[in-house]
């Protein structure tokens, strides 16, 4: 087969990831990856429905395929991702883009190849969703978006039912991957020139993989991470997302006991009302929340901390969002994503009486991305002068002289190889941990210059 294939994601590291499995999929059958939507003679779109803006960007950019689609025979559109997995957006698909080649979900795209094969012979259309998964497909190819890192899914879908949320609806419950499966995929990588892996779930806490030796039961997320240490040649261990109600003192101890995870952790909070965080079914307060900062930060000094907030949540009160900002301000994250809260159908809190305006959203949106900020900036300014390891991702995206590469607390450094003797051949830099020295500092990054 003779074709090209080009994919746009939308969403989250796990979107991110999914497209890289299916780009592996499809060059394994041949078919060549181009950069372009217009070069394509298959796009793939792969959805996201957290938040509403996404959904808006996806029926956005589907509405302009449509007339290539009409002139062009050999073009195939072909949608997936959470946005599928709700009734709603599949009976707008068949009612408003009946032309759509495939539609498929997040527990078949490894069936991508195959459907390709069955629409182009039978010169048909099909819907296929799966309501949910018994088993997780292994050995799938992926092709990473950088040599030197990578993702690997560690487990699946989410239990927890946070009142505002969509995914338990979209990525079904809770499923863990072998340790042995990830082990070996992770040994893999790393022959692949892989020195860091992210390690992903939507609540890798509560991640219990069944171990292949049936005397041993179940291997916890911290043991997990304790094995993956002992790979020889893997230099970064990082992971997301955890969730408060579950982050364990094993996994405290970790940070402490495995040099090759990074002191970095990605821990949302979403509210600092104790009430709002009650009608999110967070099942913290806020209190226990800065208790876990607090340990995390006597275990590991230097720890860098991120987190999610959503803002405008039904029934938050000036008083509540008071809370938020008395929260940031205490924990001084080193970062933090802000959201505006976005209804989702099909979620408790849509019933919800008490709903915001979006003036007020807005408003407060405005105060809270000004407190983040400031403290974002103070943290990076601490840096000033120290000399940080830094391995290096690649061409800097702003100023293709330059490169980036990311600290073990995951700050964004720019620097230039300039002046050095790899001036001629910075990319040979790609893959290295070298030592930055930072000599400026902003908001959202360092600047370095190599020691
Ligand atoms: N509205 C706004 N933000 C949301 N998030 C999840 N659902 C919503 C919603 N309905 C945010 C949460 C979560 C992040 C991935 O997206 O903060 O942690
Ligand atoms: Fe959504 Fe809550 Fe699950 Fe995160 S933990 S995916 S916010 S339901």
């Amino acid at each position: 087969m003779n074709k090209t294939f080009h994919i746009t994601t939308f969403g989250c590291q796990m979107n991110e990831h999914d497209s890289e499995i299916m780009a592996g999929l499809l060059i394994e059958k041949g078919l060549d990856r181009v950069d372009s939507i217009e070069e394509a003679n298959i796009e793939i779109l792969n959805t996201c429905s957290v938040r509403e803006n996404a959904d808006k960007r996806f029926f956005g950019t589907l509405g302009q395929l449509k007339n290539r689609h009409e002139k062009d025979q050999d073009f195939l559109v072909c949608v997936c991702g959470c946005m599928m997995q709700q009734q709603p957006v599949i009976d707008t698909l068949k009612a408003k883009y009946p032309w759509v080649d495939i539609v498929f979900g997040t527990h078949n795209l490894h069936t991508l190849p195959e459907l390709l094969d069955k629409v182009i012979a039978e010169k048909s259309k099909i819907i296929d969703i799966w309501p949910d998964a018994d088993t997780i497909a292994e050995d799938l190819p992926a092709e990473r978006l950088f040599k030197h890192k990578a993702l690997v899914n560690i487990m699946f879908g989410c239990n927890n039912f946070c009142t505002y949320c969509i995914v338990p609806y979209t990525r079904g419950r809770e499923k863990s991957r072998r340790p042995e499966a990830i082990i070996n995929e992770v040994k893999a990588l790393v022959k692949d020139g892989v020195k860091e892996i992210m390690l992903l779930g939507q609540n890798v806490n509560s991640y219990k993989g069944h171990n292949d030796d049936a005397d041993s039961n179940y291997t916890s997320f911290s043991e997990l991470i304790y094995k993956l240490n002992e790979i020889e040649g893997l230099e970064r261990i990082r992971f997301m997302t955890s969730h408060p109600k579950d982050l364990s003192d094993d996994l405290i101890q970790a940070f402490k006991d495995c040099n090759k995870l990074c002191k970095n952790i990605h821990l949302p909070v979403q509210a600092g009302s104790n009430a709002v965080l009650k009608r999110m079914n967070r099942v913290y307060t806020k209190q226990h929340y800065l208790g876990l900062i607090d340990k995390l930060r006597k275990a590991v000094p230097d720890i860098t901390i991120s987190t999610d907030i959503i803002v405008g949540f039904p029934g938050e009160t000036e008083e509540d969002f008071q809370e938020t900002l008395d929260l940031v301000n205490r924990v001084e994250y080193d970062s933090a994503f802000t959201f505006l809260y976005s209804i989702r159908q099909g979620t408790p809190a849509e019933k919800y009486e008490d709903q915001i305006p979006e003036e007020i959203k807005h408003e407060r949106f405005n105060r809270l991305v000004d407190a983040v900020n400031t403290i974002s900036e103070k943290k990076n300014a601490a840096y000033l002068g120290g000399i940080e390891k830094v391995l290096v991702e690649g061409r800097s995206k702003n100023n293709p002289f330059a490169l980036s590469g990311r600290t073990d607390g995951f700050k964004l450094v720019n620097f230039s190889a300039a002046g050095t003797s790899f001036e001629n051949n910075p990319d040979a830099l790609i893959g290295q941990t070298i030592d930055i020295e930072i000599i400026g500092t902003k908001t959202f990054s360092l600047e370095g210059r190599i020691v």
